[in-house]
């Protein structure tokens, strides 16, 4: 069978998915696209070492007539659904980075694409696939602990050091532009494939503003959705920049038998080496509860989880809790028609992870008033939201144009883009405390 030719369209975090296409026995990387050379100088020494033929590109409009089966979008993480709406029209399948869609109207839009063109469409939320998140939702599957009746998500990355290098000191980078609940799926997603429930109802917040906000530019407080099931068990996710390290990525559910949860920290350390990547990261111990024949009474496991699908190439690819490879490997499944291809996130489910997003800034803005989500699976529910560009990017949202913060804030002084840019130009430098007085410089 010969294999599924596949392009990544932007090579940052697309590396991730790039190394994974290196190395699998089903598709190979043909193309990579992005504007940024050095990152294209990059993907061409590796490929030439490995002695494989990769085609690049730095404009998309030459990128897309380059023979392919399939494209991975790992572009601005507001402009996924804006490309694999293209893409999919174009007649190639897609998967995209997070998040889904910026708005209510691309939501629609991207939903009837893929009903339309008939493409498969992935939604590449690997937290779905850490290890403990992914054996939550097995043990969820057979029913060990019974129906969900509340839950918590938690995404919380400390992203300040960092900022001038994942921003590049761009005052329009979505980064900059992002709002409090915008983010979400890292800490919604999981909560949706563990039980595979549908969100009903949100209701939104805003925690305070970061106190040196303006010399970080990080300008907006932690997202916090309150999230009604369709089964009327209650979410809670929280993520954003609040202060611990390491970062947290965790999940908690009590059902109707018992309960999972994933320790808050990461306590056993993995060297995972394979394929010339070489990832250290840190396991989290899992513990389940069951409850017996008696009321109060039931038995506690506590075990670190094992990659449960692909194993051994899944342990290959130590990156995010070892769930970088499961994304692309369940495209290509998918595309395969294959069955771990189920495990593949679907548009629907995508969407309703990305929008409880949206919808909770509403409920932020209007002074956390409840928000109903729409089931977008039903034709009907569409035309409401078909026009709705709210967001924070002005050339999308035209006169919709949101605030991105509910708080009271001053404007993030030139200087401090300015002194962002200087940092990553000058070999990727972290911000540190005294920013303040680098400014006045
Ligand atoms: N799932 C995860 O764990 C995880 C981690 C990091 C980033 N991400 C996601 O990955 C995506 C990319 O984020 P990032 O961290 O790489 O930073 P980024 O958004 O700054 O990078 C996007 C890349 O795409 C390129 N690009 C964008 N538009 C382009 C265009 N029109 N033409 C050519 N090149 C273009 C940029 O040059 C850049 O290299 C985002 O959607 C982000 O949410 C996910």
């Amino acid at each position: 069978m010969a294999k599924l030719k596949i392009g990544v369209f932007g090579g940052y975090r697309g590396h991730t998915m790039i190394n994974v296409l290196f190395n699998h026995d089903d598709a190979e990387l043909v193309a990579v696209c992005d504007k940024y050379q050095p990152l294209l100088d990059r993907v061409k020494k590796e490929a030439e070492e490995k002695g494989l033929n990769v085609a690049i590109y730095t404009d998309f409009e030459e990128f897309i007539k380059h023979d392919m089966d399939a494209v991975v979008l790992a572009n601005y993480a507001n402009e996924h659904a804006t490309y694999a709406i293209r893409c999919m029209n174009a007649g190639f399948h897609v998967m995209t980075e997070v998040l889904p869609c910026e708005t209510m109207a691309q939501a629609v839009e991207l939903i009837e694409t893929v009903e339309k063109t008939g493409k498969v469409y992935a939604y590449a939320e690997n937290y779905c696939y850490m290890r403990h998140a992914f054996e939550m939702q097995m043990r969820y599957e057979k029913g060990e602990i019974g129906e969900v009746q509340y839950i918590e998500g938690e995404y919380i990355h400390d992203c300040t050091a960092i900022w001038p290098q994942i921003t590049y000191g761009d005052p329009d980078h979505w980064r900059n532009r992002m709002y409090a609940t915008f983010y979400c799926t890292h800490s919604i997603g999981p909560m949706l494939t563990i039980t595979g429930r549908r969100p009903v109802q949100v209701v939104g917040f805003e925690a305070p503003l970061p106190q040196e906000y303006k010399s970080t530019a990080i300008a907006r407080g932690a997202g916090i959705e309150m999230i009604t099931l369709d089964n009327g068990a209650i979410a809670r996710s929280v993520h954003g920049d609040l202060k611990r390290e390491p970062a947290s990525y965790t999940y908690m559910i009590y059902g109707q038998k018992g309960m999972m949860e994933a320790a808050r920290f990461p306590d056993k350390e993995r060297t995972i080496e394979g394929n010339g990547i070489k990832a250290t990261y840190t396991e989290q111990l899992m513990h389940v509860y069951k409850e017996g024949e008696e009321y109060c009474k039931g038995e506690w496991e506590d075990y670190y989880p094992e990659p449960p699908i692909a194993k051994e190439k899944a342990l290959e690819f130590g990156t995010h809790g070892g769930s970088d490879f499961y994304a692309t490997h369940f495209f290509i499944e998918k595309i395969l028609g294959r069955p771990d291809g189920k495990y593949a996130i679907d548009v629907y489910k995508a969407v309703d992870m990305g929008i409880c997003g949206i919808l909770a800034y509403r409920s932020v803005l209007n002074g956390n008033v409840p928000i109903k989500i729409p089931n977008l699976r039903n034709p009907e529910e569409r035309d409401a939201w078909r026009n709705d560009n709210a967001c924070t990017t002005p050339e999308v949202a035209g006169d919709q144009l949101l605030p991105r913060t509910s708080k009271p804030h001053d404007e993030i002084p030139a200087e401090t883009y300015a002194y962002h840019k200087r940092l990553w130009e000058n070999g990727n430098q972290t911000l540190k405390y005294g920013t303040e007085f680098e400014l006045k410089k």
